[in-house]
């Protein structure tokens, strides 16, 4: 893996840059506030701005280290934040990323989520020199799977009550793309 961090990626209709304090309110109000968007995470709805910020305080020194990696999807056209994605697990030894995403639901429906997570994958292989990229979903969250498909990820299948969000445990399924997968293209 190489150390490089999170650097901004360009996309057609997206920049995928840092996140800096001042984004704490956009990001409140617009996804980490509503229980739509939060139900099937691992985190509850922020109660207030102030969780927000407390999140962002601890996320940005995280940026020094050239294995965070961690993005706020800005839309080109308007330069509003719309959503997350992030690497939320490296495991170094395998070169193995695992990425979660979230987004406002006033975006919903638009394929920005795969836009960004095709330049993210893209950027984990070309520039972090990852090996394996994979997601995973709650069953019920069939909506997330969409996304993993677009994005050219292959399903591996369906680890019964392997997962856990705030609706408990749930049934998880697993998407991936390899290197090699990429070099057969
Ligand atoms: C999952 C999520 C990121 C999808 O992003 P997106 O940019 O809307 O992705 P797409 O436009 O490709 O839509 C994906 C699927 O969402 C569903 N969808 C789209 N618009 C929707 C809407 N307004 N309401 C409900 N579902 C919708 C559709 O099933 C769609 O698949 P389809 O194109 O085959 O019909 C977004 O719904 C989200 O942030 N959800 C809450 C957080 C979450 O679940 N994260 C993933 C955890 S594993």
């Amino acid at each position: 893996m190489n150390k490089v961090g999170t650097r901004q990626i360009e996309t057609d209709r997206l920049l995928l840059r840092r996140f800096v304090i001042e984004d704490a309110e956009d990001m409140y109000s617009g996804w980490c506030n509503d229980p739509e968007v939060t139900r099937f995470l691992t985190w509850p709805v922020h109660e207030s701005v102030e969780v927000t910020r407390y999140v962002l305080n601890d996320w940005i020194p995280r940026y020094e280290g050239g294995d965070y990696f961690n993005w706020v999807m800005e839309l080109k056209e308007t330069g509003k934040i719309i959503g997350n994605i992030s690497v939320v697990r490296v495991r170094e030894d395998i070169g193995e990323a695992l990425i979660g995403y979230c987004m406002s639901r006033s975006y919903w429906g638009n394929e920005y989520m795969p836009e960004a997570l095709k330049a993210v994958i893209n950027y984990l292989f070309d520039v972090a020199g990852m090996n394996r990229v994979c997601a995973t979903h709650d069953s019920n969250n069939p909506k997330s799977g969409r996304v993993m498909q677009k994005a050219g990820m292959k399903y591996e299948g369906t680890l019964r009550q392997a997962g856990l969000n705030i609706q408990g445990i749930c049934d998880s399924v697993c998407y991936s793309v390899i290197k090699s997968d990429r070099e057969q293209q």
